[in-house]
């Protein structure tokens, strides 16, 4: 079932953020073979994503083939089953995906199934192609629209229930028709909340900092996806990318990453890898954090863990340094009668009582992420 298959937010890597459309069969086998030895796939990075432009055309009796850079999908998915990984795989609802490659419609069945014969363990649906088809057939019907988009979501979750192979249903249509109020029905496991992220601060937080509210739509098995991961990508700095990490982790969000593990830093993989960030995101309760204080560039978040404790986050998104001076923390507000006592997550060392002595300076582009106790 859905609750098993995603019972806390997938974990992977996905070739999109990186790779777009250059990724090739060995791209995905040398990304399977990092992922073990760089630890990544014990830390629980286990779905191997395979994104858009895979695609080839279709046979005679309309089976989907794929292109020249994936000569044998069925051997690729052993191969990645083979180092303990799962593998994931693209398509559209549309006759075309994003980048313009062959959709699944008017092929649903024959799609989900093989998939299901290659071995695939996942699959991204992405709007694309099908978002056409609805402003073609119903035209300044919007209630019409949607109602073609959620059967189109619920068709390919049908089909792959009937294949009887267990795969983590992800959808891409960016959040259209307030998607967190309907998803679950159509067996997702999660779904894309937002149009596309990219490497860039700027985007990374407006994406990120814009889920407040969608939290009750978490838990476990069904996930708000705010977009994949750009840790390691671009130019983002130490405090950028840990800036995301934190703030993927408050929201319970899937961990995609999304960098080109060839070239993965020292520094990226401790980021990726933070044993005690990955289980606020991976906390079994699924309870995703929001918002509990905004002033200026300052913004506080918590997040509720199955333990009791709290996870609490401060960001700042400004161009300077901010200092926490002025800021009271909201305890009472958390349930705090007396100051918590707090763990600094990044490093796993005890921060002490948090009193009202604790006032830190924040650097640009940073963060802080607490656990507390009573
Ligand atoms: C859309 C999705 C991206 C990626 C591309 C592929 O833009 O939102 O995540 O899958 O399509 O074409």
């Amino acid at each position: 079932s859905a609750q098993k298959l995603a019972a806390t937010p997938p974990m992977g890597w996905n070739s999109w953020n990186y790779f777009a459309g250059r990724v090739t069969d060995k791209d995905i086998r040398d990304t399977a073979d990092l992922l073990v030895s760089t630890g990544m796939r014990d830390a629980g990075y286990v779905y191997v994503n395979i994104d858009d432009t895979w695609e080839g055309k279709r046979d005679a009796q309309g089976h989907i083939t794929t292109n020249e850079k994936f000569p044998d999908m069925k051997a690729l998915a052993d191969y990645v089953h083979s180092k303990g990984l799962k593998l994931g795989i693209y398509s559209s609802p549309g006759d075309q995906t994003c980048a313009r490659f062959e959709g699944s419609l008017g092929h649903e069945y024959q799609d989900a199934q093989t998939y299901a014969d290659w071995g695939i363990d996942y699959l991204k649906y992405d709007l694309c192609g099908f978002r056409k088809k609805m402003l073609a057939d119903a035209p300044n019907d919007p209630v019409k629209q949607n109602k073609m988009m959620r059967d189109a979501y619920m068709l390919m979750h049908k089909a792959i229930v009937k294949t009887g192979r267990p795969m983590v249903y992800s959808l891409c249509q960016y959040g259209f028709d307030a998607v967190w109020d309907w998803a679950p029905e159509v067996g997702a496991n999660l779904w894309r909340t937002t149009g596309d992220i990219n490497a860039t601060f700027d985007r990374m937080t407006v994406i990120g900092l814009n889920q407040d509210g969608l939290e009750k739509f978490a838990g476990p098995g069904h996930w708000n996806d705010p977009d994949m991961l750009e840790v390691g990508n671009g130019k983002l700095t130490l405090d950028e990318n840990r800036f995301h990490m934190t703030l993927w982790a408050m929201l319970a969000s899937p961990l995609l990453a999304g960098n080109d593990l060839t070239k993965m830093t020292p520094e990226v993989a401790s980021i990726l890898m933070n044993k005690q960030v990955l289980a606020i995101d991976q906390d079994p309760a699924g309870h995703q954090g929001k918002r509990i204080y905004q002033e200026g560039p300052v913004q506080i978040w918590s997040r509720e863990l199955a333990d009791g404790s709290t996870a609490l986050a401060v960001f700042n998104t400004g161009e300077d340094a901010s200092s926490m001076r002025n800021i009271a923390l909201p305890l009472k507000q958390l349930g705090f009668s007396k100051p918590p006592m707090a763990t600094d997550v990044w490093t796993n060392k005890p921060v002490g009582r948090l009193d009202a002595s604790y006032k830190p300076t924040i650097p640009r582009h940073a963060s802080i992420l607490l656990k507390l106790t009573k």
